[in-house]
């Protein structure tokens, strides 16, 4: 059962690097799953998929929104049971969008946000917004000011550290 001791140390089992804190939810599809290394205390959210042949690393803090698949490998257009791999990075405390895909090859910078149902197929620069497919820049993410307030039609819920917004 999810929130068990028996469910974190099976999902460290699965996950064998993955860092404190970190909480992976079901259902969960993971290829070579020894082939991803999740930093602490990440969040991956329902239904992720991960193709992991070419590597997947996720970073410090990052969320994976739910049903999100994290792809690191093409076929080989000739010969078709020839995978080809590149490694997938995500950086510290991204944002992954519901639905969205990222293909192989992509590094996605520290603090970025990745839109809903995008389709991530280059680099992401940290500290910006994409979204789209295929997913382009549209906005970049101010540095943080310490008087910042909360936009008043949006109404505001502090989460735990094993939450995206479930
Ligand atoms: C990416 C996101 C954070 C941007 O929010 P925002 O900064 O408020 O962006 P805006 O609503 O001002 O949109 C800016 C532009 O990007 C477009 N856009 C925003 N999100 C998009 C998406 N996911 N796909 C395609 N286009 C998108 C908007 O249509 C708008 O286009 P326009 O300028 O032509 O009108 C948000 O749209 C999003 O996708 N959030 C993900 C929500 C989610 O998955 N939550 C799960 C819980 S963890």
């Amino acid at each position: 059962m999810p929130g068990t001791t028996e469910y974190n140390e099976l999902m460290h089992e699965i996950f064998s690097s993955m860092g404190e804190n970190s909480h992976i939810s079901t259902p969960i599809t993971a290829v070579r799953p020894h082939n991803v290394k999740i930093g602490k205390n990440v969040i991956v959210m329902p239904g992720c998929l991960m193709m992991s042949a070419g590597g997947i690393t996720i970073d410090d803090g990052a969320m994976i929104a739910a049903n999100v698949q994290i792809i690191s490998n093409n076929h080989d257009l000739y010969e078709r049971q020839v995978i080809t791999c590149k490694p997938v990075n995500i950086g510290k405390n991204v944002w992954i969008g519901a639905g969205a895909t990222i293909l192989p090859g992509v590094t996605i910078g520290d603090n970025a946000v990745v839109g809903a149902a995008s389709v991530v197929t280059k680099d992401v620069e940290a500290n910006t917004i994409v979204a789209g497919n295929p997913a382009k820049l549209i906005k970049v993410i101010p540095p943080k000011l310490e008087s910042r307030s909360q936009n008043i039609n949006d109404e505001v819920i502090q989460l735990g550290l094993d939450s995206c917004g479930d």
